[in-house]
């Protein structure tokens, strides 16, 4: 029998969570579930900043002031989305640090197809689309610098703290959503026909991400774009980047061994683009 909306399973619960969970890092350790928080990648910062080690898993039901990119609030109404954010100390440049978005899209990604077996897009550099609508994103934040960890007092030198926000929808009421982001927006629910299990989600994520996150660790940066390309819904399109005041027109020709995006534009120069908000250009006027 169908669940309702917002039923039993779409509610975070740390003790279902656990047997699903197959990490030896990320939430193994230290994983935390908020009833309602800010934001849980404001907590999982402050927790960085004390020193923690990577793997640091936080949960919320709701969040009241949850984060998107480019000072976008991201709606997190309660147990109507996954809320969770994990930290991470990579050994990464800042050059590749859009690695570790490919990443958690691809990772995310795979989560979605293992839980409610359906396919996943990725729209450079972090949106999960199906259709041509967003059913998730990802924010990837630098936290604090190594300096600061390594002057703490009987702290071990630590690389830099790495936040990744994962944000990604179940089961919204469209009439709650402001009206220009309804064509935008879609959910897993809706998707999936019944309530997804949220708590399996969840672990299928922790599970393809540490996997993912090996990956990275061991230096396979061509691999894990390469599992992006697979996916990307970007690449061969016309794009528009808004990158502040600037508006770069052209064609997504490929992805770098950093992540980065390179761009056609239309008088034959390429750009490369390390982030920014890229907004694809389709004949139907669709988001992606
Ligand atoms: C985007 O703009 O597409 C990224 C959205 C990321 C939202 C998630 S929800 C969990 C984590 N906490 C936040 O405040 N933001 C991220």
């Amino acid at each position: 029998m169908g669940e309702s909306v917002n039923g039993a399973r779409a509610r975070l619960d740390l003790e279902r969570i656990e047997p699903s969970l197959t990490t030896y890092v990320i939430g193994r350790f230290d994983r935390r579930l908020f009833d309602e928080t800010d934001s849980t990648s404001t907590r999982v910062a402050e927790i960085a900043a004390a020193g923690a080690p990577e793997g640091v898993l936080v949960l919320a039901r709701k969040q009241m002031a949850g984060r998107g990119r480019q000072g976008r609030t991201w709606v997190s109404p309660i147990d109507s989305g996954i809320y969770m954010s994990v930290l991470l100390r990579p050994q990464l440049t800042l050059n590749d640090l859009p690695l570790i978005s490919l990443m958690t899209g691809v990772a995310c990604a795979e989560a979605i197809e293992r839980v409610c077996n359906i396919q996943i897009g990725l729209k450079w550099v972090n949106d999960l689309v199906v259709s041509g609508r967003k059913v998730g994103g990802i924010l990837v934040e630098m936290s604090g610098s190594a300096q600061a960890v390594a002057t703490m007092a009987h702290a071990p030198v630590l690389p830099p703290a790495v936040v990744v926000g994962i944000g990604l929808n179940l089961n919204f009421q469209e009439a709650s959503l402001p009206e220009e982001l309804r064509p935008r927006v879609e959910w897993l629910d809706r998707l999936c026909g019944k309530s997804v299990d949220a708590n399996l989600l969840v672990a299928e994520v922790c599970n393809c991400l540490e996997s993912h996150y090996s990956d990275l660790r061991h230096g396979l940066k061509e691999v894990v774009v390469e599992r992006w390309k697979t996916r990307s819904v970007t690449l061969g399109r016309e794009v528009r980047v808004e990158l502040g005041q600037q508006l770069i027109r052209g064609t997504a020709v490929d992805i770098g061994s950093s992540g980065a995006l390179r761009v056609l534009q239309e008088d034959g120069t390429e750009v490369t683009l390390y982030g920014g908000e890229v907004s694809l250009r389709l004949d139907d006027g669709s988001y992606a």
